[in-house]
């Protein structure tokens, strides 16, 4: 029986060694381990075998099956492999051909200005504050020292979620978050980049846009220190040449108030289209903090003052890269959007 045994293993393997096919290679597994196979019949006739040998002719016949089956595994990993190999080498890939490269993105171009915005505020010493785009009318308006009648606070020209919820419609309220947070400590130096949003729409407004404001609070903060900051960042932002003119304003949450100008560099102030002949361009708006807003976020106006200003990042982008159509910054065509690698 041992010799039947050894005698089968030592076929069963050359045949499956020499299998071409997977479809033989399946016939010869049920001639060997199927229902009629050799090595089943072989077992059939273990009722011959003397009873003392009848456990180890059994476990030798099934350590046998176990390695034929193992075997066949094996062999129909390589068979496939192999068919595999046969599909490729037919289908004759050309591995020489270029691949298609990844598309790599850019900046847009109103996060590398706000990036530049940025840049140029934390090297002199601000920190980056932000705030909700959702924001609550006492934060938009209430607390920014807005009276109850004021016309901004209209449905008109703010997008209102529920009668004290509305999408805020510039970053000052961030002003007043931040010194809340930290009164009554000094100095606060922020600047707070973000989205804000208006009922406008046209080749200059879109009803979402951005802004940097600034706020400076510390003790003796003058008027002299907004006007050099603003200098310098016109410069840095602008060229070295760049002048600024700073004309009288209202806002209700700063007093004195401004707008600030910078010299058109369109035209070096000689006066064009896009300066409406003045040689001035508007960037933003600035001014003493208001006592009154001073005092509801928790400083005392009569031992600190501060500065604060508001600029649109569109605005000066558009400057920037003469860029006469706002509504290209939002409509995603890559012809415009590549000009700013
Ligand atoms: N929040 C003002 C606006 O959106 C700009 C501003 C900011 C003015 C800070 C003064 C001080 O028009």
């Amino acid at each position: 029986m041992f010799r039947k045994l050894k005698e089968l293993e030592n076929e069963a393997c050359l045949k499956i060694k020499d299998a071409t096919s997977i479809d033989e290679l399946k016939e010869i597994k049920v001639s060997i381990l199927g229902k009629k196979g050799e090595l089943t019949t072989l077992l059939r006739s273990l009722g011959a075998v003397d009873p003392e040998e009848r456990p180890k002719v059994g476990s030798a016949a099934n350590a046998l099956r176990l390695e034929l089956e193992k075997l066949i595994l094996g062999k129909e990993q390589l068979l496939r492999d192999a068919s595999l190999g046969d599909k490729w080498a037919k289908e004759q890939i050309d591995i020489s051909l270029p691949g298609r490269p990844a598309a790599l993105g850019q900046k847009h171009p109103l996060t590398l200005v706000n990036d530049e915005i940025k840049e140029i505020f934390i090297g002199l010493g601000f920190q980056v504050a932000h705030g909700p785009e959702i924001e609550s009318d006492y934060y938009n308006y209430e607390a920014l020292n807005f009276p109850a009648d004021h016309p901004a606070r209209d449905m008109q020209d703010s997008f209102y979620i529920t009668t004290k919820y509305l999408l805020r419609t510039h970053t000052s309220p961030v002003q007043v978050r931040v010194m809340e947070k930290l009164a009554p400590s000094l100095p606060v130096r922020i600047i707070a980049p973000g989205k804000v949003f208006r009922r406008d729409d046209d080749a200059t407004h879109s009803p979402m846009f951005h802004q940097v404001e600034g706020l400076v609070v510390d003790q003796e903060v003058t008027f002299a220190d907004l006007k050099g900051t603003l200098l310098l960042f016109a410069r840095e932002m602008f060229g070295p040449e760049q002048k600024i003119r700073l004309r009288p304003s209202f806002f209700p949450f700063t007093e004195p108030s401004a707008e600030v100008d910078i010299s058109c560099i369109m035209c070096a102030s000689r006066g064009c289209r896009v300066c409406s002949n003045t040689g001035w361009l508007e960037i933003l708006g600035a001014g003493m903090v208001h006592p009154r807003v001073l005092e509801v976020a928790g400083y005392d106006p009569k031992q600190v003052t501060g500065y604060a200003f508001g600029m649109g990042v569109e605005r000066i982008a558009m400057l920037k890269y003469g860029i006469a159509d706002l509504r290209l910054f939002f409509t995603n065509d890559l012809r415009f959007l590549k000009q700013f690698a």
